[in-house]
């Protein structure tokens, strides 16, 4: 089976593209069952679209976070729990938004390029299971648009 992501030319908003985007991760995900493999392609149609510098998952493993499906640079393995900006979207439950990684007390930098970065914790029955991160080589790249979005994206990894 073909796997096609139509994407809008490039002078189209950020939200346009999300708004575009959505229903094709919503038809990408659907009927399958593997956690990996919705959280890999959902990666791959961010990456795709936004042409992001890094986006991937960090997945729930006892205390710590262990790296997932990404598309980007090789990153950090494993993240504690609180620690760094994904170990405290972890803790806190809800959407950080980083416009400059050299201003958040305890950043990890899996690379120097990264300059501004989201991190949306992915809740299962409410509880936190994984972090969808995307950094970005600007600075002050992500808003509430981007929280918004990416949070009903991770929100179909649970809906079939
Ligand atoms: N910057 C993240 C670590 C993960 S990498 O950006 C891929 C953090 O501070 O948690």
């Amino acid at each position: 089976m073909t796997e096609n992501l139509l994407l809008l030319e490039g002078s189209a908003s950020r939200e346009e593209k999300y708004r575009h985007l959505l229903p094709q991760v919503k038809a990408l995900v659907s009927g399958e069952n593997d956690l990996v493999a919705k959280m890999a392609n959902i990666s791959a149609a961010l990456k795709q679209t936004f042409d992001f510098f890094w986006v991937g998952f960090y997945i729930v493993k006892g205390k710590e976070l262990v790296l997932g499906p990404f598309q980007g640079p090789v990153a950090c393995t494993r993240i504690k729990f609180g620690k760094g900006v994904c170990g405290k979207a972890w803790k806190d439950e809800m959407p950080i938004v980083v416009p400059d990684v050299e201003d958040f007390p305890g950043h990890i930098a899996c690379n120097s390029e990264s300059k501004s970065e989201i991190v949306v914790p992915v809740l299962k029955q409410k509880e936190v299971v994984a972090v969808l991160d995307v950094d970005s080589d600007s600075l002050n790249d992500f808003g509430n648009t981007d929280a918004f979005y990416l949070g009903k994206i991770t929100d179909l990894l649970f809906e079939n």
